[in-house]
Protein backbone atom coordinates (compact mmCIF):
# COMPACT_ATOMS: atom_id res chain seq x y z
CA UNK A 1 0.00 0.00 0.00
CA UNK A 2 1.70 3.32 -0.95
CA UNK A 3 -0.21 6.87 0.47
CA UNK A 4 1.04 10.11 -1.04
CA UNK A 5 0.48 13.05 0.95
CA UNK A 6 0.33 16.68 -1.34
CA UNK A 7 1.82 20.16 0.17
CA UNK A 8 3.92 17.69 2.19
CA UNK A 9 6.07 20.92 2.91
CA UNK A 10 3.65 23.01 4.31
CA UNK A 11 2.41 22.92 8.12
CA UNK A 12 -0.41 20.52 7.93
CA UNK A 13 1.33 18.21 5.50
CA UNK A 14 4.34 17.84 7.49
CA UNK A 15 2.08 16.98 10.46
CA UNK A 16 0.20 14.34 7.94
CA UNK A 17 3.30 12.62 7.32
CA UNK A 18 4.79 12.34 10.53
CA UNK A 19 1.57 10.87 12.05
CA UNK A 20 1.18 8.15 9.22
CA UNK A 21 5.06 7.16 9.82
CA UNK A 22 3.16 5.93 12.94
CA UNK A 23 0.80 3.44 11.00
CA UNK A 24 3.08 2.56 7.30
CA UNK A 25 6.59 2.20 6.96
CA UNK A 26 8.14 5.27 5.94
CA UNK A 27 9.40 3.32 2.37
CA UNK A 28 5.29 3.47 2.02
CA UNK A 29 4.90 7.02 2.41
CA UNK A 30 5.55 9.67 -0.66
CA UNK A 31 5.41 13.25 0.01
CA UNK A 32 4.64 15.33 -2.67
CA UNK A 33 5.59 18.88 -2.67
CA UNK A 34 6.57 21.68 -5.13
CA UNK A 35 10.20 22.23 -3.80
CA UNK A 36 11.31 18.65 -3.02
CA UNK A 37 14.08 19.90 -0.85
CA UNK A 38 11.30 21.53 1.73
CA UNK A 39 10.27 17.83 2.24
CA UNK A 40 13.94 16.50 2.57
CA UNK A 41 13.82 16.18 6.63
CA UNK A 42 10.52 14.25 6.53
CA UNK A 43 12.64 10.52 6.41
CA UNK A 44 9.94 9.16 3.51
CA UNK A 45 10.54 9.41 -0.10
CA UNK A 46 10.27 13.31 -1.77
CA UNK A 47 8.41 13.25 -5.28
CA UNK A 48 8.20 16.37 -6.79
CA UNK A 49 4.57 18.09 -7.70
CA UNK A 50 3.74 21.16 -8.99
CA UNK A 51 -0.15 21.71 -9.01
CA UNK A 52 0.60 24.22 -11.84
CA UNK A 53 2.71 21.22 -14.02
CA UNK A 54 0.49 18.33 -14.80
CA UNK A 55 3.80 16.07 -16.16
CA UNK A 56 5.08 16.20 -12.78
CA UNK A 57 1.85 14.59 -10.96
CA UNK A 58 1.37 12.08 -12.99
CA UNK A 59 4.76 11.21 -12.43
CA UNK A 60 4.43 11.84 -8.69
CA UNK A 61 1.18 9.87 -8.46
CA UNK A 62 2.58 6.69 -10.63
CA UNK A 63 1.89 3.37 -7.97
CA UNK A 64 0.22 5.47 -4.90
CA UNK A 65 -2.90 3.77 -4.17
CA UNK A 66 -4.34 6.21 -1.50
CA UNK A 67 -3.87 9.99 -1.84
CA UNK A 68 -4.50 13.30 0.48
CA UNK A 69 -4.85 15.85 -1.42
CA UNK A 70 -4.12 19.06 0.62
CA UNK A 71 -5.89 21.86 -0.71
CA UNK A 72 -3.54 24.61 -1.91
CA UNK A 73 -2.27 27.59 -0.59
CA UNK A 74 -2.68 29.83 -3.66
CA UNK A 75 -6.31 31.15 -3.09
CA UNK A 76 -8.00 31.82 -6.20
CA UNK A 77 -5.92 29.16 -8.48
CA UNK A 78 -7.10 26.09 -6.45
CA UNK A 79 -10.12 24.95 -8.66
CA UNK A 80 -7.76 24.28 -11.81
CA UNK A 81 -4.93 23.15 -9.17
CA UNK A 82 -6.73 20.51 -7.93
CA UNK A 83 -8.37 19.47 -11.15
CA UNK A 84 -4.82 18.77 -12.21
CA UNK A 85 -3.87 16.35 -9.01
CA UNK A 86 -7.22 14.72 -9.52
CA UNK A 87 -6.97 14.71 -13.53
CA UNK A 88 -3.04 12.80 -12.45
CA UNK A 89 -4.47 10.68 -10.16
CA UNK A 90 -6.99 9.09 -11.93
CA UNK A 91 -4.60 8.76 -14.87
CA UNK A 92 -2.54 6.96 -12.61
CA UNK A 93 -4.79 4.37 -10.95
CA UNK A 94 -4.99 6.01 -7.58
CA UNK A 95 -7.34 4.12 -5.74
CA UNK A 96 -8.77 5.95 -3.16
CA UNK A 97 -8.70 9.87 -2.85
CA UNK A 98 -9.06 12.00 0.32
CA UNK A 99 -9.40 16.11 -0.40
CA UNK A 100 -9.25 18.73 2.58
CA UNK A 101 -12.12 21.20 2.26
CA UNK A 102 -14.04 23.54 3.96
CA UNK A 103 -16.57 23.38 6.83
CA UNK A 104 -20.06 23.62 5.09
CA UNK A 105 -18.15 24.14 1.68
CA UNK A 106 -21.66 23.90 -0.17
CA UNK A 107 -23.32 26.11 1.81
CA UNK A 108 -20.76 28.84 3.91
CA UNK A 109 -20.63 32.24 2.57
CA UNK A 110 -16.77 32.42 3.06
CA UNK A 111 -15.01 33.85 -0.35
CA UNK A 112 -12.80 30.21 -0.05
CA UNK A 113 -15.99 27.95 -0.38
CA UNK A 114 -16.77 28.06 -4.32
CA UNK A 115 -13.71 26.68 -5.20
CA UNK A 116 -13.83 23.60 -2.34
CA UNK A 117 -17.28 22.92 -3.44
CA UNK A 118 -15.84 22.70 -6.97
CA UNK A 119 -13.52 20.60 -5.92
CA UNK A 120 -15.86 18.73 -4.45
CA UNK A 121 -18.11 18.30 -7.23
CA UNK A 122 -15.29 17.02 -9.56
CA UNK A 123 -14.00 14.84 -6.82
CA UNK A 124 -17.53 13.03 -6.30
CA UNK A 125 -17.61 12.63 -10.56
CA UNK A 126 -14.33 11.05 -10.55
CA UNK A 127 -15.43 7.77 -10.33
CA UNK A 128 -12.47 7.37 -7.40
CA UNK A 129 -13.59 6.33 -4.15
CA UNK A 130 -13.22 9.48 -2.11
CA UNK A 131 -13.26 10.93 1.54
CA UNK A 132 -14.16 14.56 1.79
CA UNK A 133 -12.76 16.27 5.32
CA UNK A 134 -14.38 19.86 5.71
CA UNK A 135 -11.97 21.44 7.89
CA UNK A 136 -12.66 23.88 9.92
CA UNK A 137 -10.98 27.29 11.35
CA UNK A 138 -7.46 26.48 12.43
CA UNK A 139 -6.98 27.37 16.26
CA UNK A 140 -4.02 28.76 14.87
CA UNK A 141 -5.45 31.13 12.81
CA UNK A 142 -6.48 32.65 15.57
CA UNK A 143 -3.75 32.36 18.12
CA UNK A 144 -1.39 33.94 15.68
CA UNK A 145 -2.36 36.82 17.18
CA UNK A 146 -1.41 35.94 20.72
CA UNK A 147 1.46 37.42 20.74
CA UNK A 148 0.38 41.12 19.11
CA UNK A 149 -2.08 40.97 21.51
CA UNK A 150 0.06 40.97 24.41
CA UNK A 151 3.06 43.35 22.79
CA UNK A 152 -0.32 46.19 22.03
CA UNK A 153 -2.62 45.54 25.35
CA UNK A 154 -5.74 44.07 23.73
CA UNK A 155 -6.86 41.38 20.96
CA UNK A 156 -8.52 43.46 18.04
CA UNK A 157 -10.89 42.09 15.47
CA UNK A 158 -14.23 42.11 14.11
CA UNK A 159 -16.29 38.71 14.77
CA UNK A 160 -18.31 40.31 17.86
CA UNK A 161 -19.90 37.21 19.97
CA UNK A 162 -19.39 35.15 16.95
CA UNK A 163 -18.25 31.49 17.86
CA UNK A 164 -15.57 29.70 16.52
CA UNK A 165 -15.41 25.89 16.64
CA UNK A 166 -11.67 25.74 15.81
CA UNK A 167 -9.25 22.68 15.65
CA UNK A 168 -5.61 22.89 15.75
CA UNK A 169 -3.66 21.41 12.90
CA UNK A 170 -2.61 18.41 14.67
CA UNK A 171 -6.52 17.79 15.01
CA UNK A 172 -6.75 17.41 11.33
CA UNK A 173 -3.79 15.87 10.62
CA UNK A 174 -4.95 12.95 12.72
CA UNK A 175 -8.31 13.02 11.49
CA UNK A 176 -6.32 12.70 7.85
CA UNK A 177 -4.61 9.85 8.86
CA UNK A 178 -7.40 8.11 10.06
CA UNK A 179 -9.08 8.74 6.82
CA UNK A 180 -6.13 7.57 4.84
CA UNK A 181 -5.77 4.54 6.69
CA UNK A 182 -9.38 2.79 7.25
CA UNK A 183 -10.75 2.61 3.99
CA UNK A 184 -13.97 2.19 5.58
CA UNK A 185 -14.00 6.18 5.45
CA UNK A 186 -14.70 5.98 1.71
CA UNK A 187 -17.77 7.98 0.42
CA UNK A 188 -18.35 9.72 3.52
CA UNK A 189 -17.87 13.71 4.19
CA UNK A 190 -17.01 15.25 7.89
CA UNK A 191 -17.82 18.34 8.75
CA UNK A 192 -14.55 18.52 11.11
CA UNK A 193 -14.66 20.95 13.80
CA UNK A 194 -13.05 21.59 17.41
CA UNK A 195 -15.81 20.31 20.56
CA UNK A 196 -15.25 23.99 22.10
CA UNK A 197 -16.22 27.09 20.82
CA UNK A 198 -14.94 30.18 21.83
CA UNK A 199 -15.30 33.81 20.78
CA UNK A 200 -12.76 36.37 20.67
CA UNK A 201 -13.44 37.69 23.71
CA UNK A 202 -12.88 34.10 25.19
CA UNK A 203 -9.50 34.16 23.57
CA UNK A 204 -8.48 37.14 25.15
CA UNK A 205 -9.65 36.14 28.44
CA UNK A 206 -7.50 33.14 28.21
CA UNK A 207 -4.54 35.20 26.77
CA UNK A 208 -4.98 37.11 30.16
CA UNK A 209 -5.41 34.22 32.66
CA UNK A 210 -2.00 33.09 31.41
CA UNK A 211 0.11 35.75 31.19
CA UNK A 212 -1.55 37.36 34.37
CA UNK A 213 -2.05 41.04 32.24
CA UNK A 214 -5.24 42.00 31.32
CA UNK A 215 -6.07 41.66 27.59
CA UNK A 216 -9.73 42.86 26.77
CA UNK A 217 -11.03 42.23 23.04
CA UNK A 218 -11.88 45.22 21.10
CA UNK A 219 -14.22 44.28 18.42
CA UNK A 220 -13.66 46.61 15.57
CA UNK A 221 -15.78 46.85 12.02
CA UNK A 222 -14.54 45.12 9.26
CA UNK A 223 -13.04 48.26 7.47
CA UNK A 224 -10.73 49.42 10.78
CA UNK A 225 -10.07 45.77 11.66
CA UNK A 226 -8.46 46.05 7.82
CA UNK A 227 -6.97 48.92 8.22
CA UNK A 228 -5.47 47.87 12.00
CA UNK A 229 -3.80 44.97 9.83
CA UNK A 230 -2.59 46.89 6.98
CA UNK A 231 -0.91 49.13 9.80
CA UNK A 232 0.63 46.02 11.14
CA UNK A 233 2.17 45.10 7.80
CA UNK A 234 -0.44 42.71 6.51
CA UNK A 235 -0.61 43.52 2.86
CA UNK A 236 -3.71 45.03 1.47
CA UNK A 237 -5.86 42.29 -0.35
CA UNK A 238 -4.77 39.51 2.86
CA UNK A 239 -6.31 42.26 5.12
CA UNK A 240 -9.37 43.14 3.46
CA UNK A 241 -10.09 39.11 3.63
CA UNK A 242 -8.74 38.62 6.97
CA UNK A 243 -11.23 41.38 7.89
CA UNK A 244 -14.25 40.39 5.91
CA UNK A 245 -13.72 36.19 7.17
CA UNK A 246 -13.85 37.78 11.01
CA UNK A 247 -17.26 40.04 9.97
CA UNK A 248 -19.31 36.45 8.92
CA UNK A 249 -17.96 34.95 12.25
CA UNK A 250 -21.39 36.42 13.76
CA UNK A 251 -23.25 34.70 11.22
CA UNK A 252 -22.26 31.30 12.16
CA UNK A 253 -19.89 30.45 9.34
CA UNK A 254 -16.95 29.12 11.55
CA UNK A 255 -19.27 27.06 14.12
CA UNK A 256 -20.29 23.47 13.90
CA UNK A 257 -21.32 21.57 17.21
CA UNK A 258 -21.41 18.09 15.07
CA UNK A 259 -18.50 16.32 17.16
CA UNK A 260 -17.28 14.56 14.24
CA UNK A 261 -13.60 15.86 14.98
CA UNK A 262 -12.99 14.12 17.89
CA UNK A 263 -15.38 10.99 16.93
CA UNK A 264 -13.35 10.75 14.17
CA UNK A 265 -9.87 10.87 16.12
CA UNK A 266 -11.22 8.99 19.22
CA UNK A 267 -9.94 12.01 21.56
CA UNK A 268 -11.16 15.62 22.67
CA UNK A 269 -10.13 18.19 19.84
CA UNK A 270 -6.90 20.71 21.64
CA UNK A 271 -8.56 22.87 24.27
CA UNK A 272 -8.17 26.61 23.09
CA UNK A 273 -6.12 26.76 26.52
CA UNK A 274 -3.58 24.41 25.16
CA UNK A 275 -3.29 26.31 21.61
CA UNK A 276 -2.65 29.60 23.59
CA UNK A 277 -0.15 28.20 25.76
CA UNK A 278 1.82 26.96 22.45
CA UNK A 279 1.25 30.37 20.62
CA UNK A 280 3.06 32.12 24.30
CA UNK A 281 6.07 29.56 24.25
N1 LIG B 1 -8.94 25.61 7.76
C1 LIG B 1 -8.18 26.68 7.91
O1 LIG B 1 -8.32 27.47 8.85
C2 LIG B 1 -7.09 26.92 6.92
C3 LIG B 1 -6.18 27.94 7.17
C4 LIG B 1 -5.15 28.12 6.25
C5 LIG B 1 -5.07 27.30 5.14
N2 LIG B 1 -5.99 26.32 4.95
C6 LIG B 1 -5.93 25.39 3.79
O2 LIG B 1 -5.28 24.22 4.23
C7 LIG B 1 -4.11 23.98 3.45
C8 LIG B 1 -3.01 23.45 4.34
O3 LIG B 1 -2.76 24.39 5.36
P1 LIG B 1 -1.27 24.70 5.82
O4 LIG B 1 -1.38 25.47 7.07
O5 LIG B 1 -0.45 23.47 5.77
O6 LIG B 1 -0.79 25.68 4.64
P2 LIG B 1 0.72 26.01 4.24
O7 LIG B 1 1.64 25.78 5.38
O8 LIG B 1 0.69 27.35 3.59
O9 LIG B 1 1.05 24.90 3.13
C9 LIG B 1 0.52 24.97 1.85
C10 LIG B 1 1.15 23.87 1.02
O10 LIG B 1 0.61 23.98 -0.31
C11 LIG B 1 1.72 23.85 -1.21
N3 LIG B 1 1.46 24.45 -2.50
C12 LIG B 1 1.02 25.69 -2.76
N4 LIG B 1 0.98 25.88 -4.10
C13 LIG B 1 1.41 24.73 -4.67
C14 LIG B 1 1.61 24.31 -6.00
N5 LIG B 1 1.37 25.12 -7.05
N6 LIG B 1 2.04 23.06 -6.22
C15 LIG B 1 2.30 22.23 -5.19
N7 LIG B 1 2.15 22.57 -3.89
C16 LIG B 1 1.71 23.81 -3.65
C17 LIG B 1 2.83 24.59 -0.49
O11 LIG B 1 4.07 24.29 -1.11
P3 LIG B 1 5.36 25.25 -0.90
O12 LIG B 1 5.97 24.80 0.40
O13 LIG B 1 6.20 24.95 -2.07
O14 LIG B 1 4.86 26.65 -0.86
C18 LIG B 1 2.67 24.01 0.91
O15 LIG B 1 3.24 22.73 0.99
C19 LIG B 1 -3.79 25.32 2.81
O16 LIG B 1 -3.07 25.14 1.62
C20 LIG B 1 -5.16 25.92 2.60
O17 LIG B 1 -5.78 25.41 1.44
C21 LIG B 1 -6.98 26.11 5.82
Amino acid sequence: MTYAVTGASGQLGRLVVERLKAKAPASEIAALARSPEKAADLGVPVRQADYTKPDTLEKALAGVDVLLLISSSEIGQRAPQHHNVLQAAKAAGVKRVVYTSLLHADTSPLSLAPEHAETEKELKGLGIPFTILRNGWYTENNTGFVKGAVAGGALIGAAGEGRISGATRADFADAAVVALADVSHAGKTYELAGDDAYTLADLAAEISRQTGKLIPYKNLSAADYAKALTGFGLPGSIAEALAGWDALVPKGVLFDDGKALSRLIGRPTTPLSTAVAAALA
